[in-house]
């Protein structure tokens, strides 16, 4: 395993510093982006299947936008008109071979979903991205495409991008994963969809369960039983179109919950964020450590469960977060140690190994970064021990270059005790480019 150091050229731009104040609260009203993972899947359903498919309020983030290039350059015509996103699909037989390298810039599952899109593909596609893209594991899903019959080679003895994959003519497996993963998971239901037959891809504990609810939406054969899923494919007849009202992204959410809760004079509502279980485990773990939140208007939207959420400030407790907590969780266990920080006792976080191989190693960029805020806090391979202070005194942090370590670093200062500086902030723009502006009206200074 390659593990990410912060040597993103970007973080040591000092042009990229971020010098942010301390606030009293938030209060008012806001939505959040669109949901990342449902984005890039409407993108490639919509590619996939027959008709145009309508998208509201797409993720303007910079890793949608690698799909929504990668799709184009596959020859799929992808255009917003107003506030939409259209997708003008023809089914998986009418995309055509790249005339250049594919760039899924710092976005994993733009290369693994499209890993297993072009695997049944009859052309010679590669799959590239960034300097922490290409460090990340691909053999999680070259494995299972091989068993599948697809053709492809990857850097490091199969384990590393760029791949080089040579469509093939694919047939359906039945895999059980070693690591709970939806990347993996929508890889192989993605390549299996146009085959004829079951396939089946059964996980140690459930990911994050999107692409079942869109494929069922669709009008796939799709059972769920446990944590297996079991896919019929369509022998290669594409479904209709459908449109993809997107919901609002509940761990870019994640950010602005915790900010509300350990600022001091905080009551914030947030519109419009996607409910489903599979990814608000975070939700859980707060109200356990003690956060005033709670749902409102949850109803349902295209098979996503949508809501409201009402936050407030809250005094917050040490607790353990156990393994089996892990998958619904994965992208917000940065902040939650933001939480952590500032909970009294001591909170144990364990079972995430999965956090070393993420945009950056995780576990040791917020181990890193909790030290700079003087929070008492020890790594173990597979997740962190840390000790809450009352207060996070002034800090100098760093992204690592990655998105979810700067939020959570903007967030533990907006409750420090002075003006604190984030170095490498501008990769935010990679799931929420506007996070400041979407802030600031919300803000009650100090
Ligand atoms: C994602 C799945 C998760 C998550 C990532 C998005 C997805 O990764 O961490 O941010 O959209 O399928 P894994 O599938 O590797 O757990």
């Amino acid at each position: 395993m390659t593990r990410s150091t912060p040597s993103d050229e970007r973080i040591r731009d000092p042009a990229d510093d971020l010098l942010l104040e301390p606030v009293r609260g938030l209060r008012g009203s806001v939505s959040v982006p669109g949901d990342k993972s449902i984005s890039h899947r409407a993108l490639i359903f919509g590619a996939l299947t027959e008709g145009t498919t309508r998208i509201e309020n797409l993720s303007p983030g910079d890793d949608v936008q690698s799909t929504a290039r990668c799709l184009t350059a596959l020859g799929v015509p992808v255009r917003r008109e107003e506030d939409r996103t259209l997708v003008e699909g023809a089914g998986a037989r009418s995309l055509s071979e790249p005339g250049n390298v594919l760039d899924a810039g710092n976005s994993g599952t733009t290369i693994r979903l499209l890993a297993g899109v072009l695997s049944g593909q009859p052309f010679f596609s590669v799959l590239t991205g960034d300097e922490s893209l290409r460090k990340r594991p691909m053999s999680r899903v070259v494995t299972p495409l091989l068993a599948m019959g697809a053709s492809i080679w990857a850097r490091g003895g199969g384990r590393y991008a760029p791949l080089a994959i040579r469509g093939a003519s694919l047939s359906p497996i039945r895999y059980a994963a070693p690591v709970p993963s939806a990347q993996v998971k929508t890889a192989i239901l993605l390549a299996a969809l146009p085959l004829k037959g079951e396939v089946s891809v059964t996980e140690p504990t459930r990911s994050r369960d999107h692409t079942e609810r869109m494929l069922r939406y669709l009008g796939a054969d799709l059972a769920v039983e446990g944590t297996t899923v079991r896919l019929r494919g369509t022998g290669g007849q594409p479904l209709a179109a459908r449109a993809f009202p997107v919901p609002g992204d509940p761990s870019s959410a994640a950010f602005l919950v915790v900010a509300a809760l350990v600022t001091p004079d905080s009551d914030l509502h947030i519109r419009g964020v996607c409910a489903n279980p599979t990814r608000t485990g975070y939700l859980g773990i707060l109200q356990r450590m003690g956060a005033r939140l709670e749902w409102e208007h949850v109803r349902e939207e295209a098979g996503e469960p949508v809501g409201d959420l009402r936050v407030h400030t809250s005094r917050l407790q040490a607790t353990e977060i156990r393994p089996e907590e892990i998958p619904a969780a994965i992208d917000e266990v940065p902040v939650l140690c933001i939480a952590a920080a500032l909970a009294d006792g001591v909170t144990r976080i364990t079972g995430a190994a999965e956090l070393r191989v993420k945009e950056s190693d995780r576990i040791a960029a917020m181990a890193e970064n909790l030290e700079a805020m003087g929070v008492p806090v020890q790594q173990q391979p597979d997740g962190l021990e840390i000790r809450g202070r009352a207060r996070i005194p002034v800090f100098h942090g760093s992204s690592w270059g990655d998105h979810r370590v700067a939020l959570s670093l903007m967030v533990a200062a907006m409750a420090a005790e002075g003006p604190c500086r984030v170095s490498g902030a501008s990769c935010v723009s990679v799931s929420f480019p506007d996070f400041l502006a979407r802030l600031t009206p919300l803000i009650e200074a100090r």
